[in-house]
This record gives C-alpha cells, sequence and structure tokens, in this order.
C-alpha cells in the first residue's frame, strides 16, 4: 500500500499558521497590514485578555464584496500580486495570501466588510478553517475582522506562550510601530476597554512621535535627513544623553517595511560609538528608502526579515548618516568625552594630587615593623579579628582586620596601614558591597526604607507602560517604589529606596520597569542582578573626592557585610600588601 498522501486543505493551513501566527501579535500584524493595504485611514484595534480572546481590527478600507471575502480564507488567495514579475515589485503589505487562511485555520475568525457602493456588508464566520454562518448585514464602508479563542485547537502552541504582559508588550509594538510609519492613518489601540494608544492623523513627523512616545521623549529627538547613491534615510534618533534602558523603542523601516536587521541596527551604535553608555539604549525611528530590486521581502513567513543587496553600503550610509546628525548637532566632542570617560576608569594623576596637603597623615609610632602572620583576605579569615577604625579602636566580634585610613590616592583606593603591612580599597568596589547588602537585607524581609520624594516625580508613560506598573505594583512596593496615578499619561513617583538615594531619582525606576517588562515572576528571580546593578550605579564612583571620615564610614559598613571581600560582580574591594614585601622592596631583608 502506497504511504504518501496529500494532506487535507486544512491541515495544510494548520500547518502554515505555525509559522505566520505566532503570537497574538502576529496576528494583530497581519491584519492591521491587510488595513493598511486596503487603503484604511482610520483603524481601531480592540483586544481582550492580551489577545487571547479576542482580537478586533476594523477600519474604513476599500472593503470586500462577498466571493472576495469568502475567497480571502483560502489559501494563496490574495488581490495583491498576479504574476511572478509581480513578486520582484511588491507594493503593498502582504501578497502571499496566507495570512486570514492561517488566522483563520487556529481561531474562530469573523469578517465583516462591505465596500463603498453596495448597500448592505456581509458576515462570514469561519471556525477551524471551515465556513460555519454567512449573512447579508447592514454595516459602515471597511471591514471589521474579529479573531476570538486564538490556538483553541492548537494546544501546543497556546502553552508556549509568554506571560500576559509581554504578549500585550508585543502587541503595542506592533501598532506602534505602524502609528509611527503612517502618520496619516489614525490608529487607536484598546486592552479590555482601556485605551493605550491614540495616534490621530498628524502630519509633522515630529508631532507623531509625540502622540505615540510622549512629548517629552519627541523633543529632545534629532532630525536626520540623508542621501547618497544607493540610500535615503530619513527619521529621527535620539541625542546620547536621552537613551534609554532597553532596545524597546528602535525603529526600522526600509521601504516603509517594518524590519528587524542587527546589522543596521549595529551600524547605528557604531556611530554613537563612545557617545553611549554601558548598558544604554539610543531611540531611533528610521525609514531606508533603497531601491525596490535592491531588496527582496520574500524570505520570512512573518515579512519581517528582508534581504538587502549590498547591505554592507547600506550600513556604511546608515552609520554615517547617524554620525553626520549626531555632528551637526554638535554631539560628537568625542574627544572630551573619550577624556572623560577615561578619567573615570583610569584617571590622570595632576601634580597637585601628588603634593599632597597633610591629608595623608601618617604616624611616626606606627612605623613598626609588625611580624605577624599573614592572614588571607578571605571567608577563613573571619573568625578572629577585631575592627579598629581612625582612633577610636572597635573591638567588634567581627571577622575583619584592623585598619587605619591613611587616605585617597588617584581619587579611586583608600591605603590604610594594619598589623603587618597595608591594605588597598576600591571605594567603589567596597562600597558597591555595602549597599548591596544592607538593600538585600530590607528586601529579603520585605522591608525596604523608603525615602519620600518631597513633590514626586512625575514619570511619563509609553503606551503599555501604565498597564505594567498597575499589574507589578506589589512588586515595585516591594523595591522601595511607591507611585500615585497623576493624569492620564504620567504617574508620580512618591518614594524610592532610602539605600539608593544617591542616584538621580527617576533612573532606577526605569531601570526595574525595564526588568518587568519581562514577567513580574522574572523580576524577583533576577533580583541580584537588579540589585547589583542599582548598587554599582548609587555607589561613589572612582574619581570621587571622599573625605577621611567618609573613607572610614565606608570601611565600617564593609566590615559589617557578609562577604567583604568581593563586591557583587565577584571583584576584590581591598588587598593587602605585608611589611615583609615592602621590606624586600626596600632591601631591609634578603
Ligand atoms: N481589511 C481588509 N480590507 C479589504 N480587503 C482585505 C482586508 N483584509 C484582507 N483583504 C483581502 O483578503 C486577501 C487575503 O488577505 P491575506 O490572507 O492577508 O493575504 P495577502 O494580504 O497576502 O493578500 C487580500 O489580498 C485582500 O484582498
Ligand atoms: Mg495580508
Amino acid at each position: 500500500m502506497p504511504k504518501i498522501h496529500l494532506l487535507s486543505e486544512e491541515l495544510i493551513n494548520k500547518i502554515a499558521a505555525g509559522e505566520v501566527i505566532e503570537r497574538p501579535a502576529s496576528v494583530v500584524k497581519e491584519l492591521v497590514e491587510n488595513s493598511l493595504d486596503a487603503g484604511s485611514t482610520s483603524i481601531i484595534v480592540n483586544i481582550e485578555d492580551s489577545g487571547k480572546k479576542l482580537i478586533r481590527v476594523r477600519d474604513n478600507g476599500e472593503g470586500m464584496d462577498e466571493e472576495d471575502a469568502r475567497n480571502s480564507v483560502l489559501r494563496h488567495a490574495t488581490s495583491k500580486i498576479q504574476k511572478e514579475e509581480d513578486l520582484f515589485a511588491i507594493a503593498t503589505l502582504g501578497f502571499r495570501g496566507e495570512a486570514l487562511a492561517s488566522i483563520a485555520a487556529v481561531s474562530k475568525l469573523s469578517i465583516l466588510t462591505k465596500q463603498q457602493q453596495t448597500r448592505e456588508g456581509f458576515n462570514l464566520i469561519v471556525e477551524g478553517g471551515s465556513v460555519v454562518s454567512s449573512s447579508v448585514i447592514p454595516t459602515e464602508r471597511g471591514t471589521t475582522i474579529e479573531v476570538h479563542n486564538l490556538f483553541f485547537n492548537t494546544p501546543a502552541r497556546k502553552k508556549f506562550l509568554k506571560t500576559d504582559s509581554v504578549e500585550l508588550r508585543h502587541i503595542i509594538d506592533v501598532v506602534t510601530h505602524y502609528a509611527l510609519l503612517h502618520p496619516l492613518v489614525s490608529f487607536k489601540l484598546f486592552h479590555g476597554g482601556n485605551q493605550l494608544l491614540h495616534a490621530p492623523v498628524i502630519e509633522n513627523a515630529r508631532d507623531n512621535i509625540a502622540s505615540i512616545y510622549g512629548v517629552h521623549v519627541a523633543k529632545d529627538l534629532l532630525e536626520i535627513s540623508y542621501t547618497d547613491e544607493t540610500t535615503s534615510i530619513s527619521g529621527f534618533i535620539s541625542t546620547p544623553y536621552t537613551v534609554r534602558n532597553d532596545r524597546q523603542q528602535q525603529v526600522l523601516f526600509v521601504n516603509n517595511r517594518w524590519v528587524r536587521s542587527e546589522e543596521i541596527t549595529n551600524a547605528v551604535y557604531k556611530a554613537y560609538h563612545s557617545l553611549l553608555f554601558v548598558n544604554k539604549h539610543p531611540l531611533f525611528v528610521l525609514h531606508l528608502h533603497l531601491d525596490s530590486c535592491a531588496i527582496d521581502v520574500n524570505v520570512h513567513p512573518q515579512k519581517s526579515e528582508i534581504k538587502i543587496e549590498q547591505k554592507e553600503q547600506v550600513c556604511f550610509s546608515v552609520e554615517k548618516a547617524v554620525k553626520e546628525t549626531l555632528q551637526k548637532n554638535n554631539l560628537i566632542p568625542l574627544v572630551d568625552v573619550e577624556f572623560e570617560r577615561q578619567m573615570q576608569f583610569r584617571p590622570v594623576v595632576k601634580k597637585s594630587v601628588q603634593k599632597n596637603d597633610g591629608k595623608y597623615t601618617f604616624e611616626q609610632s606606627k612605623q613598626e615593623v609588625f611580624h605577624v602572620k599573614e592572614e588571607s583576605p578571605d571567608q577563613s579569615a573571619k573568625a578572629s579579628l577585631p575592627l579598629v577604625l581612625g582612633n577610636n579602636i572597635l573591638p567588634l566580634p567581627r571577622s575583619f582586620p584592623i585598619m587605619r585610613i591613611l587616605g585617597q590616592i588617584h581619587k579611586t583606593f583608600f591605603v590604610a596601614e594594619t598589623q603587618g603591612g597595608a591594605y588597598f580599597i576600591d571605594q567603589h568596589a567596597a562600597q558597591e558591597r555595602v549597599l548591596y547588602e544592607q538593600f538585600m537585607g530590607q528586601f529579603m524581609k520585605e522591608k525596604v526604607e523608603v525615602q519620600y520624594l518631597l513633590q514626586g516625580e512625575i514619570i511619563e508613560f509609553l503606551p503599555g507602560e501604565k498597564e505594567l506598573v498597575e499589574d507589578g505594583k506589589e512588586v515595585l512596593e516591594r523595591f522601595g517604589f511607591f507611585l500615585e496615578p497623576f493624569g492620564e499619561k504620567t504617574f508620580l513617583l512618591k518614594t524610592v529606596p532610602l539605600i539608593f538615594g544617591r542616584v538621580q531619582q527617576p533612573d532606577f525606576f526605569y531601570e526595574v520597569l525595564t526588568f518587568l517588562k519581562e514577567g513580574k515572576e522574572k523580576i524577583l528571580e533576577r533580583k541580584e542582578e537588579i540589585v547589583t546593578r542599582m548598587a554599582c550605579r548609587s555607589a561613589v564612583m572612582a574619581g570621587e573626592v571622599l573625605t577621611i571620615q567618609q573613607m572610614e564610614a565606608i570601611i565600617n559598613d564593609l566590615a559589617k557585610t557578609e562577604l567583604p571581600y568581593a563586591c557583587p560582580h565577584g571583584r576584590p574591594t581591598l588587598f593587602k600588601i605585608s611589611a615583609e614585601e615592602l621590606e624586600k622592596k626596600f632591601r631591609r631583608k634578603g
């Protein structure tokens, strides 16, 4: 008996759906693309339960007649291309004719559509790929597509969906991107009846961005306008000072198609070069226009990846365009910034520092050689040593070495005399350890001490972030961030964790928010990483001048930590040079 048979149309569609429809956001993307292809000027997206229960996209485009509506859910049925040549000059977003068929295969789909010239509309309901009902009913011009119970018949796919907030985030991204790309189309996005995005028709590109990303962000953007033989580039980039903690606001359009390209993104980063600090990301909304023969959009079922001929040339153009824009706006005093950064990490010794003005006090009487067994700065040494600081001897039952701070060198290290030698302490690493443990202690007891901000900081949210904050309220409060609703797109940050009070307040909040985007559960799993980052950012930096009292306070706190000898990143906080080594160096001893 032959073992090969052709698959049923239904099964084929279900298989194809696996490629095209990965998650609720893929449905939103395909439906919005269809609405745009139909020439709509208003697109309203309604979502229930992060798209799992319902996705409804309503447009005012050209609509379909009954026959087209019936055909639209068939595989490889499209009005957008006809012959092979068309494939090489695709002007519409869709062309594969498989989106609706795929969606229909894995959901309960309803199409309600009416063309301008007809009096009545047509409604078709398809369940798991088969038409279950159809009727003629009155409606407005345009098309409304409803997708109920997505993946109801593909439980495996359903299981792989991320948390609701992650799926919603993807949907928001899709609508945001199309709203950015089409300022002349009005977009609205609702989730459970709440409006998440409203981008009305706005001709001015910067104002359009303002309606989506907020006025605050838009006002600092730099406009790009660049053309060479192969590429023309327009759009906006952020200044190096208004960067973000994540890559969410990086949008790339090639010939009016939203695409992802690591190479082009890297070219943008290259242009910023040293202007960007570690873990900071520029915002960009770039429109690239290439000869349509130079790109192939038909390489991926989701059409989000494209092939670009002469990619290197295009990357080069992007880098140049961004660089020129930064230069034009006087944002590349590259040498100075480099210099400043070097100052932070490898401070340049200034003459005046070397001279010293009596800060490095040193008592004659202490200058004797001790012959004491070397203690290694590790955990095992923790048993016996009392702590001495400044001139007050504190016989603590702790295991931290006795030392007397002598001063600071290169505004980066402390030097201290100790029994049998001298300690060198990294001021940043030491305080990092202190802040990390202090905060962790409070955090684990769920008693994070907070500092009240007198007036509160106004936090402006991006679409969807408000829901994220409401949803993650408890987690944020555990970290010491109490917020109050304040206007439609804003919150008032009332408190911040006391221990990290040194740093610009909202900065931290935004960092924690970035982690929250990955899900409420993740944030607790990754608390070490978050707290390490917070500690790192608020600890004294290399290059900061400290008084002896301040140094003593840090050492005092360090002595109270569980693991005083390494910072939370695992780098040493202090090491010792023994008197014996010194003797050898001075050849006092053989
Ligand atoms: N919102 C809409 N308005 C008008 N026509 C639509 C709409 N959505 C789908 N169609 C029609 O249905 C066809 C099939 O859509 P789809 O499966 O997404 O394939 P494609 O977009 O690749 O052609 C489209 O070619 C178009 O003619
Ligand atoms: Mg389509």
